[in-house]
């Protein structure tokens, strides 16, 4: 289903909280981009993420210093600088933090579109086994605030980010693939959906000022990216130029790891579990009445297929290696490089 053609308000202004993370990062990148004044809310750094918010401070993004903990403080920043939309990547350990923000943005009451941490599964459809399931209890009752509060809001479900999803790592898209074995979980026929950050950027900042994902939920579905593990093992291999063994992880496996309560791997085992075991970005269909697909919404933009994302992970490996080396000589026969 293709929905009708979007208003829009093209030089909305930005703030972004979580700039310098993981996803946050794909965000700023998006919106400065698209044009849009640009600004970020930057708490106490590291250097590592220092150096980050300079980048984007150099490609045009404002800096502005404070929590979105501190309600005052953030009413004053969205009143002083005109702020139009409000974006949080706040990472799964601050979800309430987010609290304060919502009551700043009611307050002010200018803010046309407040887009919360979210950039995963739909939380309010699918339970994952604790210890995941604290953080979708967080990211919902910040979805609660929101609607009694009546911000405006559209949640970003993007499912998967576009790598291969290893169960005991946080970030599996900044780790390539395997290179020694396939950790298989189940029988690695359960599909799921997978994004290439770039694009949970771009496609989060097309919905911003688009009056259709007005209090929506959007989920990431793109026919071309939808793959089951044992298919993602078979691309790789493709890209590699060898098979490699495969392993079983089972059901139980992965809820004992869950089970074990160390973060951030049990968290991601909740989550590796719910979506390659039972199935939960696939197991309902998207026709609430605060559902929209974004590739209905965007029908002319093209995501990046996972086949080019894995040729990237297959380059790093090129790039790493020595022209004697096994890999790069595997990986040369492959591509004909
Ligand atoms: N779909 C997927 O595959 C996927 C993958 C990863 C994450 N996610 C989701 O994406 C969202 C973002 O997660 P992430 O892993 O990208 O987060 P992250 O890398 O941990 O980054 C969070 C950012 O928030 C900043 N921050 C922390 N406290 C703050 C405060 N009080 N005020 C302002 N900024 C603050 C942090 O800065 P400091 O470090 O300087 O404090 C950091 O830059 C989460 O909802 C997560 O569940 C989805």
């Amino acid at each position: 289903m293709t929905v009708s053609a979007p208003v829009s308000t093209p030089k909305s202004r930005v703030l972004i909280v979580g700039a310098a993370g993981f996803i946050g990062q794909f965000v700023t990148e998006a919106s400065i981009d698209s044009g849009r004044p640009t600004y970020l809310l930057v708490g106490s750094m590291s250097s590592c993420k220092a150096k980050i918010v300079k980048d984007l401070q150099d490609k045009g993004a404002v800096v502005l210093n404070g929590s979105m903990s501190d309600k005052e403080l953030m009413e004053k920043i969205l009143r002083e600088h005109e702020i139009d939309i409000v974006i949080s990547a706040a990472g799964g350990s601050i979800i309430l933090d987010q609290l304060p923000l919502v009551e700043a943005i009611k307050a002010v009451g200018t803010v046309k579109r407040f887009l919360p941490s979210e950039f995963g599964h739909d939380v309010t459809r699918t339970d994952p086994v604790e210890p995941g399931l604290n953080m979708y209890n967080e990211k919902r009752k910040v979805r609660r605030l929101i609607e009694e509060l009546g911000v405006p809001y559209t949640y970003i479900c993007c499912n998967s980010i576009a790598s291969w999803p290893y169960y005991d790592n946080h970030h599996p898209s900044q780790v390539l693939p395997p290179l020694d074995q396939f950790q298989i979980y189940g029988d690695g026929t359960v599909k799921a959906y997978f994004v290439a950050g770039s694009d949970i950027g771009k496609f989060t900042m097309r919905t911003v000022d688009d009056i259709r994902t007005l209090n929506k939920s959007v989920h990431f579905r793109p026919s071309c990216n939808f793959y089951n593990i044992n298919e993602l093992a078979s691309l790789w291999e493709k890209k590699i130029g060898r098979t490699l063994p495969r392993i079983t992880v089972t059901e139980n496996d992965l809820l004992a790891a869950a089970a074990e309560n160390r973060l951030p791997q049990s968290v991601v085992a909740s989550f590796t579990h719910d979506i390659f075991i039972k199935g939960c970005q696939i197991n309902f269909t998207i026709d609430g009445p605060h559902d929209i697909e974004v590739t209905d919404l965007y029908p002319d933009e093209q995501f990046r297929t996972l086949d080019d994302c894995f040729n990237d992970f297959a380059l790093k490996i090129n790039h790493k290696s020595t022209a004697a080396d096994p890999i790069t000589s595997l990986f040369n026969a492959a591509t004909g490089a």
